[in-house]
């Protein structure tokens, strides 16, 4: 980390201990999202990280970004993913749209005043997006959306969709996409999900029925969109697993400050070796997966993003939270399962990671048809 950086992640920490820290196991409770809270961030500059400055983003790089989603990651996982959606958007439109689209819904993304989703999946379309069938039916001026999207990132509390809808034939050729903003005649959300874990950060159905959007509010042209949606979510899986890294790092530090602390046998449970070895392992688990979401960040800054690099980190990292969660509350035994203490909350928010953005199933077969790729070229 550089002296920027590591200045940053100083004033983020000390706002997320002091301000959100003390909500998290009420809010997570409730399954309350604070609008607040988010706003506060924004205030860090940390809602636009990447986005150029003159749409009033940050203008920092992805390495940047990753280290401040695992900084926000270490208070709360919810909070860092309702930015990293919102922040997937906002790459989407500044990739993707036309100056008049950047300029309409850039700048309230980037302050944090807005939040931004990203509505790709259907319930029979999850890993096979390529299958999913809300249409979009082309109407003098533009189109009528129609069709029902599911598990929606901070559905109904974000202001700007990026929708995947089907304007030609079967397949990935067939999907555009779409800005629908909240309000929209014909925009409607339906049930809110109940969840393991992500209580703080919605998610919700969004319905469209005959919902019009404009002309001007198609992304590139038709037949783009599953393009779209790909490219932002290779980035995307960047950062889920800089948050993954927060996550797991957390669970570390829980981990490490109770085994050194508890006495079992007259002597700190940190003495054990079988735990000197869980909790080493943990630590590799940590600084191999950081180590590879900062190697594919860097070829994002470097505009060389490899898809299956950014699969490979999301794999890691994520697989990674998992495990080392997990093991963080094994380490913290019978009160780790308790609420006493905010592992289990971390080893719930983790699970999802592991889903989220393309299960680690589909991270193995973007991984996989890539080598087949590179070994096909060079026989
Ligand atoms: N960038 C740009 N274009 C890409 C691409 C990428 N990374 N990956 C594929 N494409 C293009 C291909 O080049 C191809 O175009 P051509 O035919 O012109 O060459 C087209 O897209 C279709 O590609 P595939 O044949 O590889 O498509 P497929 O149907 O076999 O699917 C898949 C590939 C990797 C399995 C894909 O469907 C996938 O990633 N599935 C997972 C879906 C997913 O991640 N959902 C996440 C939901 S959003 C979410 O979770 C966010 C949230 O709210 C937290």
């Amino acid at each position: 980390m550089n002296d920027f950086q590591k200045e940053l992640c100083a004033n983020l920490s000390r706002y997320c201990k002091d301000t959100i820290e003390p909500h998290m196991e009420h809010d997570d409770a409730e399954g309350k999202f604070n609008m607040d809270f988010f706003k506060g961030l924004g205030s860090y500059g940390v809602t636009g990280v990447t986005l150029p400055e003159i749409y009033g983003g940050a203008g920092l790089s992805y390495l940047d970004y990753c280290y401040i989603l695992e900084e926000i990651a270490k208070t709360s996982v919810p909070y860092a993913v309702t930015i990293s959606v919102s922040s997937m958007v906002q790459t989407i439109l500044n990739e993707y749209g036309n100056q008049k689209q950047k300029e309409k819904y850039l700048p309230a993304l980037a302050s944090g005043e807005e939040i931004g989703a990203f509505a790709l999946s259907e319930s029979h379309a999850g890993s096979d997006a390529g299958a999913l069938k809300t249409t979009a039916k082309k109407t003098e001026g533009g189109y009528l959306l129609n069709g029902t999207k599911m598990w929606i990132t901070s559905g109904g509390i974000a202001k700007t969709y990026i929708v995947m809808a089907r304007t030609g034939g079967e397949g990935s050729k067939g999907v555009s996409a779409f800005i629908v903003r909240d309000g929209a005649k014909g925009f409607s959300f339906g049930k809110a999900e109940k969840k393991m874990g992500w209580k703080t950060s919605p998610t919700r159905e969004l319905v469209f029925e005959n919902c019009f959007v404009a002309n001007e509010d198609l992304l590139l042209e038709e037949g783009k969109g599953f393009m779209v949606a790909m490219g932002g979510l290779d980035r995307g899986r960047v950062a889920i697993a800089a948050i993954g890294v927060g996550c797991a790092q957390r669970a570390l530090d829980e981990a490490m400050k109770y085994s050194l602390t508890r006495q079992q046998f007259k002597q700190p449970i940190f003495d054990f070796q079988g735990l000197q070895f869980m909790l080493a392992d943990m630590a590799l688990e940590v600084m191999s997966s950081r180590l590879m979401v900062l190697s594919a960040a860097q070829t994002i800054d470097d505009e060389k993003t490899s898809s299956k690099l950014c699969s490979m980190a999301k794999l890691k990292a994520t697989d990674a939270a998992m495990k080392v969660t997990t093991d963080a509350v094994q380490v913290l035994g019978g009160v780790g399962y308790t609420s006493e203490y905010p592992v289990e909350r971390f080893m719930r928010d983790a699970k999802v990671l592991q889903i989220v953005e393309g299960t680690n199933q589909i991270q193995r077969v973007v991984i996989a048809r890539h080598l087949k790729k590179e070994y096909e070229q060079h026989a």
